[in-house]
């Protein structure tokens, strides 16, 4: 079957609900989007495996959720006010904005733009963090306040509550998820790259000397994490960052890559970032960031590893690794979505094969009592065959179909999505048959 485009993702992603363009009645706002009825409940069901996946199944990782605004002064202590910028080109002619570091090479050091050939501008640095005002006086130099471009800082600046509130000690880990804010030059791609997005990162506090050996042991749980998560292990990839990538803050780094549609590109970074945002912190809070060690005695300022990943970056790799377009007979093509059914936006659809006989109110009553425990769906409209299309193009991992026979012996077809095989299974024994599917699943 042909290759996955952007457009063709785009387009079901509307088409289906999970994502529309941002005030779209007026014209759209550039890389801004909403997350329609199924979009929301796939980026929950992604965000819930992650938080799961990085507190509670470990001892020593705890949570918090940090405010998006912050004094001021942490964005000069992490760095960010003076070096996170992007190096900027404009076109004089078709008056198009470029990264120069997203150019090819050839176009940045002759100045000619790659889409027509014009003069390109001298090259300026451009902030990414969008400022705004605290209070009715824009007054600049009191009351500025920075949307937070990262959440990692809202943990630095609570580390020293977390250890001595909640007896944490080190090593441990603080995760969050939220939203973040950068005034992106360039954004296309759909949900790819956005002025507004989502990161779930997680802050590892180690003594220095371990700090290789912990960043080696996160490398190998974040790549396992998206194996669990059923993605395709081929379309991953690492890529270590040269000396001429690293981020200001850090002593080395790998991205975990997807090959999205439009190739292999960045979908998280697994950061050492020494003691540089404590120290940091230090010397801007005047309050000391250092931890003293029981037993030993000995005073340190930890090292961080960092997991960083994009929320809603996760949420269009899931979308492109989930896709496939199917040949199920001659002249016959499905489109559906591979979910794990661990993330899958609804579990269970439930439809009777008629409506009248009875079978649609036991076929409602029976999607009722599964509400509890699954996210499910009922429908009644139109042929069987068409339901179970509808429901595969929305990655339903199981349908199940209320007939005659159910009257008789209280059994339903059970129908799984990626080989589109049937079952009978009593109705008591439903949750526990999908518990078990579920714990089982392998991709067809
Ligand atoms: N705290 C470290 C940090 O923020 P980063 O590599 O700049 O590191 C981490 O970002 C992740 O956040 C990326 O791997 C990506 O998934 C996501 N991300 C970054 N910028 C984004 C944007 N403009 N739109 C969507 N996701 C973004």
């Amino acid at each position: 079957m042909s290759e996955l485009t952007m457009d063709t993702l785009v387009s079901l992603c509307k088409r289906r609900g999970f994502v529309f363009q941002s005030s779209e009645i007026y014209g759209g706002l550039s890389s801004a989007w909403d997350y329609g009825p199924l979009g929301i409940a796939l980026k929950k069901n992604i965000q819930e495996f992650w938080w799961k996946e990085m507190t509670r199944l470990h001892d020593n990782i705890v949570g918090i959720d940090a405010a998006i605004m912050m004094h001021p002064r942490v964005w000069e202590a992490s760095g960010h006010v003076e070096n996170f910028t992007d190096p900027l080109v404009d076109c004089k002619k078709c008056k198009m904005r470029f990264r120069e570091d997203k150019i090819p090479e050839e176009n940045a050091k002759n100045k000619i733009c790659p889409e027509c050939g014009g003069e390109l501008t001298a090259t300026r640095r451009f902030n990414l963090m969008f400022k705004t005002h605290i209070g009715p006086v824009e007054d600049d130099n009191n009351n500025i306040v920075y949307l937070r471009p990262e959440t990692a800082q809202g943990i630095y600046v609570n580390f020293k509550n977390v250890v001595q509130n909640c007896r944490m000690k080190v090593p441990f880990g603080i995760a969050q998820v939220g939203k973040a804010f950068r005034n992106e030059i360039v954004t296309k791609n759909f949900i790819f790259r956005t002025c507004e997005f989502e990161q779930m990162e997680m802050q590892y506090f180690v003594q220095p000397e371990d700090d290789m050996k912990w960043f080696e042991y996160w490398r190998g749980e974040r790549w396992n994490y998206y194996k669990k998560m059923g993605i395709r292990e081929n379309k991953l990839r690492w890529h270590q960052h040269g000396p001429d990538e690293l981020a200001h803050y850090a002593k080395c780094a790998y991205d975990i890559e997807y090959e999205f549609p439009m190739g292999f590109q960045e979908l998280e970074g697994v950061h050492n970032r020494t003691d540089y945002d404590l120290t940091r912190h230090t010397q801007y809070s005047g309050k000391d960031q250092s931890y003293l060690e029981e037993g030993t005695n000995r005073k340190f300022i930890p090292y961080i590893i960092e997991t960083s990943a994009g929320l809603t970056r996760n949420v269009l790799m899931v979308l492109s690794d989930a896709y496939e377009e199917q040949q199920v007979a001659e002249g016959d093509t499905r489109v559906v979505l591979h979910f794990h059914p661990l993330i899958a936006p609804i579990k269970l659809a439930v439809f009777p094969l008629v409506k009248k006989d009875g079978l649609a109110e036991l076929a409602s009553d029976i999607e009722h009592n599964l509400r509890d425990e699954f996210a499910t769906y009922y429908d009644q409209s139109g042929a069987i065959g068409r339901r179970y299309r509808r429901q595969d193009e929305v990655g339903t991992p199981y349908c199940i179909t209320v007939d005659y026979q159910t009257k008789e012996d209280n059994t339903v077809t059970l129908r799984f999505r990626d080989s589109m095989e049937q079952v009978r299974v009593k109705i008591d024994e439903i949750p526990a048959f999908i518990r078990k599917a579920d714990k089982e699943y392998k991709r067809v």
